[in-house]
Parts: C-alpha cells; sequence; structure tokens
C-alpha cells in the first residue's frame, strides 16, 4: 500500500504509544509457559506480537479477550510440538525466542517468517541452542529460515558470552536453559535489555544478574515459571518517532505519556539531549512522561553502545538530518541485519531529504540541512521496515511530505501509528 504524508504547519496534543513490544512477546510467553491462568494489561496490538501470540496457541496455550486484558491459559502438562509450522511473520523476536521455548520440547518444530525475516541470521541462536543439546538447521552457515528445530527433553545448561550482544539471543538462551538439567550462565559486553530477566523473575525464576565494568553476567537456575497479572509499559522505541517529531516540526509541542524508563532503552533521550532539544522529562503514573518542542538541534556522535539493539537510530538519523553540522554514528554495523538493511536505509533516507551522508566501514555521517522545513519532498519503498515506515513519516510530516510504498508494514508493530500522528494535527 501507498501512503501520501502531507506536511503539517503545526503540531500538538499527547501520545501514548502502544505496549512495549519486548515485555508484549515475553508476557505472552511466559504466560504460556506456567500453568494456570495469567492476564496482561497493555498488550501490544502489532501483528509480531500476534504472531507470538498465534504459535503460543499452537503450543497448547489458550487464549481469552477481555476488554481490559488478555487472558493466556498455560496447559498444565506444558506446551507441546504442533504439526503445523510455526509462522513468525515479520517478527525477529518471536523466531528467536520461541527457538529457544521449543528447542526444549519434544518432537520437530519448523519456524518460518516472511521474506525480511528469512535473510536475518539465525546461527546466533543456533549455535547456543545446538551447545544446549537441541538440532538446529537452516539454510547456509548463518542459518536463515525457515527453521527445524529436534527439541530435546534432556538440555544441557551452558556458559556462552554472546559474540554480538543482543536481547534475542540472550532471551533464547535462558528460555531454553529454563528446562536444561543444569544452570545457564550468559556473559554479556554491552548490557541489552533486561525484560526477560526481569519477567522471569517475576515469574518465579531463579536469575541472578551482576554488572561489570565491562557488560553483565546472568545466572538462571532451572525451574518453573508461575501465573502473573502482567501490566505492559509503553514502548520507549515508539516514542522516540514522536520526541523528534515534535523537536524538528518548526511549531509544535507534543508529549508523550508514560514512557517505560529503562536505562537499556532510554538512551536515545540523552543524544537528542546532547543535540540541544527541548525535551523535558518528568514522572508520569509509570515511567516518564516528555515533552518535546521546536528546537535547533545541533550535530552530535552517537555510538551503538549508547542505544544497544540500535532500534532508535533509523529516527536519530531524521534527527541528525535536521540539524546543523555532520553527526557521526558509529558502530552500526548491526543495522544491516535488522528488518531491512537499516544501515543502507539510514544513507537512502538522508539522501533523500536533501543530505550529504557517507560511511566508513560501520560507521555513517550525515551533514545535516539545519532545519526540517530544508528536507526535499521525497518517495521510499519501506521494504518490509515498520521503522522506516515511521521515520519517513516524521520527516515526512515535519518537512515537505513524502509517499511511502509498503506502508501498511507500519502493523508489524504499531497498527495506529498513523492515526495518532493526524490526532496531534
Ligand atoms: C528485541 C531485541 C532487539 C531489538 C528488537 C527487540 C527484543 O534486538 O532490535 O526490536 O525484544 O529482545 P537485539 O537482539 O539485537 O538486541
Amino acid at each position: 500500500m501507498m501512503r501520501r504524508v502531507e506536511p503539517v504547519t503545526s503540531l500538538a496534543g499527547s501520545v501514548r504509544v502502544p505496549g512495549d513490544k519486548s515485555a508484549s512477546h515475553r508476557a505472552l510467553m511466559l504466560s504460556a509457559l506456567a500453568p494456570g491462568e495469567s492476564t496482561i494489561e497493555g498488550l501490544s496490538p502489532g501483528l509480531d506480537v500476534m504472531a507470538t501470540s498465534g504459535i503460543m496457541i499452537q503450543l497448547g496455550a489458550t487464549r481469552r479477550d477481555t476488554t481490559a486484558t488478555v487472558v493466556v491459559t498455560g496447559p498444565r502438562g506444558g506446551l507441546r510440538a504442533s504439526d503445523s509450522p510455526l509462522r513468525c511473520g515479520n517478527s525477529g523476536t518471536t523466531m528467536r525466542l520461541v527457538s529457544g521455548i521449543v528447542s526444549a520440547l519434544a518432537g520437530r518444530h519448523r519456524l518460518e517468517g516472511d521474506p525480511s525475516l528469512s535473510r536475518r541470521p539465525m546461527d546466533r541462536i543456533a549455535i547456543p541452542l545446538r551447545l544446549m543439546g537441541a538440532r538446529v538447521s537452516g539454510e547456509g552457515d548463518r542459518v536463515l529460515a525457515p527453521l527445524d528445530i529436534d527439541g530435546s527433553t534432556s538440555l544441557r545448561g551452558i556458559d556462552f558470552a554472546v559474540p554480538t550482544p543482543s536481547a534475542q539471543v540472550k532471551s533464547a538462551i535462558l528460555l531454553a536453559g529454563l528446562f536444561a538439567h543444569d544452570q545457564s550462565v550468559v556473559h554479556e559486553s554491552l548490557r541489552t535489555r533486561t525484560t526477560t530477566e526481569d519477567m522471569l523473575r517475576r515469574a518465579g525464576a531463579v536469575v541472578q544478574s551482576s554488572d561489570a565494568a565491562d557488560g553483565r553476567r546472568i545466572t538462571l537456575s532451572p525451574g518453573p515459571l508461575h501465573p502473573q497479572a502482567w501490566t505492559i509499559p509503553t514502548d520507549p522505541s515508539q516514542a522516540a518517532f514522536f520526541c523528534v517529531l515534535g523537536l524538528i516540526h518548526p511549531h509544535a509541542d507534543i508529549e508523550i505519556v508514560d514512557v517505560d524508563d529503562a536505562p537499556e532503552r532510554t538512551g536515545f533521550i540523552h543524544v537528542l539531549e546532547r543535540m540541544c532539544a527541548d525535551l523535558v522529562q518528568r514522572p508520569g503514573t509509570s515511567g516518564t512522561t516528555l515533552r518535546a518542542r521546536s528546537s535547533s538541534l545541533r550535530s552530535t556522535e552517537i555510538h551503538s553502545r549508547e542505544i544497544p539493539s540500535v532500534d532508535e537510530a533509523p529516527i536519530l538519523t531524521v534527527a541528525a538530518a535536521a540539524a546543523t553540522g555532520v553527526s557521526v554514528f558509529r558502530d552500526m554495523g548491526e543495522l544491516r541485519l535488522k528488518e531491512s538493511d537499516r544501515f543502507a536505509g539510514a544513507l537512502d533516507l538522508a539522501r533523500r531529504l536533501g543530505c550529504e551522508a557517507w560511511s566508513e566501514g560501520d560507521d555513517y555521517f550525515i551533514e545535516g540541512l539545519g532545519h526540517a522545513q530544508n528536507f526535499s519532498r521525497f518517495a521510499i519503498n519501506a521494504g518490509l521496515d515498520h521503522r522506516t515506515v515511521m521515520s519517513s513519516a516524521v520527516a515526512g510530516t515535519a518537512g515537505q511530505g513524502c509517499d511511502i510504498d509498503g506502508a501498511d508494514t507500519v502493523t508489524s508493530s504499531y497498527p495506529t501509528f498513523f492515526e495518532d500522528l493526524a490526532a496531534l494535527r
């Protein structure tokens, strides 16, 4: 679907972004793994999370929706293999975390993804899960989907240093580790989001984390989970789009309410503050409420360590395009392995806006145009990447408009994004 985005003269109001995608996936999974009835409030309405939900049902959980909550019942005898393929759609989190779960379930499991997910490396989970005793196969050295996993009921715990820090890889190991015979230890050289550890602990698992100067070590003992009443915080990575919109638009005053303020997720706020953003934080009912007002942004240097998982790099690229001076994005190689090649995509979007943009190895550089009003009107293909849709829509709204081909892929994480954007006019 092609969507035309027109510039608007002023933006004001308040927005509540959807429930955090990471917490939503985990709430469904941990509820399915805990025998009995759990409730989930504020679940992300995106298709990625729907994919996880569908798979948990295929594996034996039941789901019932009431007006306020989703009720998930984990089967008393535990999950069991499904005869049909597990369809993960566009969702890397679904494929990587479900791989961890089914590695411990007897039988053969097939996991499928859409064309975007089928080009993303699954060797990063296949290697540790094989060491634990599961058989994981996919196409080629990078173990591309579709995946076939032969689960084992006698998994071994492992002591594993994740070579490229990744919350998804850490989580796949911890979820498999719940069913292993002995404890598992995961070392990460960069502290990625703690959603899995925090939620596992709450559901009754024995998980210890210790921070070191150079990362974190997580130890998990196998054991059962217990049903919970989950409340999902809102998604900081989605809040980032409205923050940048408020800052780069010439006449904007936008509030983004109750944003989850986990330190691993809010690095983008510090980056924007360094760019001289008029961004004010105050305590919300839960988390923090952000107020973003029109600002004259200055360039900065951003290292991937500041925004672990680099989900906010595309929208920070739009901020850099509106700033004065050359912004430097360091060590951004992981962007190439997301829903699309976001490294090439960031350069491409900046050039379409009219910027000089170039790269050296895993670094890229954006020479800002000083103001979003200097952006060119542009057309872009979203390439099955929800964050490309939202970044482009923000640039088009603050600048001179744009046409986004494949804009419907926004439904993977934020189905009401365009309605929420329109409500700020
Ligand atoms: C996620 C992990 C991140 C991130 C994704 C969600 C998760 O990737 O890109 O949007 O829920 O675990 P990494 O595995 O690279 O940290």
